[in-house]
């Protein structure tokens, strides 16, 4: 059966049918073509780019044109799979203009095909003009990374009766200014719940419990890929860290006791090229 392309409008049509969804964030043509290939219905080109795959510690850092030239690498990897590419931090903040200019960047030089943004009421303004700009939206809420100075860390969100209240209002704001989806990050399970049944449109939790309408990961994690700090949230599938430290091991030793390259990893002469070669054999010239 031919597979459908992934839109904004399957992702809500998914939430009415009750069935979940999955969101994978990656960041590079090779991944993206193996989550493709898996049916993993969306992928984020996140910002946590910076920290997963640059090496920085948050992701504050990370800049429009490090996320364009990501987002057009997993672009092309990406078939079916809805492409949502992460509005870095001061990429929207400072302006409605700032906003919609990064979000068609996004779109016109990465090949996304919907933007994520951090935030609720504080930058509703920004959300609502990139989508009048025509540029589908993505909320995120609870545990919003590019503030983490704010918040003095990472750490979980709306755990009291007035920072949930807060964020189930920003979830309600978001709904009505028309963002299609709305991620939310390390809430407690109890919340995430109350907002997935109070909006019309699908959430993404990741570290936010079983009761979302999807669930994201960064692929790093998810593969064992992320070195030896593992969030509470996180479940890997399996130890690629340990796989690539024996492929690496293995192939140190080959090498050192002559075991590789063998002859079959070897390409050959012709036998009848081979008896010319040796029929007038190689002297070295003189130098003049
Ligand atoms: O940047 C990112 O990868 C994200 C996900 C964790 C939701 O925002």
């Amino acid at each position: 059966m031919e597979r459908k392309k992934v839109t904004t409008t399957v992702l809500k049509e998914m939430k009415g049918k009750k069935e979940k969804i999955t969101m994978l964030a990656a960041y590079d043509y090779p991944t993206a073509r193996m989550i493709d290939e898996a049916a993993i219905e969306a992928i984020l080109v996140g910002d946590s780019l910076g920290n997963v795959v640059l090496g920085h510690r948050d992701t504050l850092s990370v800049t429009m044109d490090e996320m364009i030239h990501h987002t057009k690498a997993v672009a092309r990897g990406t078939k079916y799979a809805l492409l949502v590419g992460d509005m870095p931090f001061l990429s929207y903040q400072a302006s409605i203009e700032d906003a919609i200019r990064n979000a068609g960047r996004l779109v016109k030089e990465g090949q996304a095909e919907a933007v994520k943004v951090e935030g609720g009421r504080n930058v509703v303004d920004k959300v609502e003009a990139i989508i009048r700009a025509g540029i589908p939206v993505m909320g995120h809420l609870g545990l919003t990374p590019q503030w983490v100075h704010q918040f003095g860390g990472f750490k979980v969100r709306g755990k009291t009766e007035t920072t949930a209240r807060s964020i189930i209002e920003d979830a309600k704001v978001l709904e009505e200014a028309g963002v299609f989806s709305i991620v939310l990050e390390c809430v407690p399970w109890q919340l995430a719940k109350m907002i997935t049944e109070s909006v019309s449109v699908p959430t993404i939790g990741i570290g936010a419990g079983p009761y979302c309408d999807g669930q994201v990961l960064v692929l790093h994690d998810l593969l064992g890929l992320s070195g030896q700090h593992i969030p509470k949230f996180v479940k890997r599938y399996t130890d690629m860290e340990g796989i690539v430290a024996k492929a690496l091991a293995n192939f140190r030793e080959e090498v050192k006791s002559c075991k590789f390259p063998s002859i079959e990893h070897s390409y050959a002469m012709e036998d009848e090229e081979l008896k010319k070669l040796l029929r007038h054999p190689f002297r070295a010239r003189k130098s003049a």
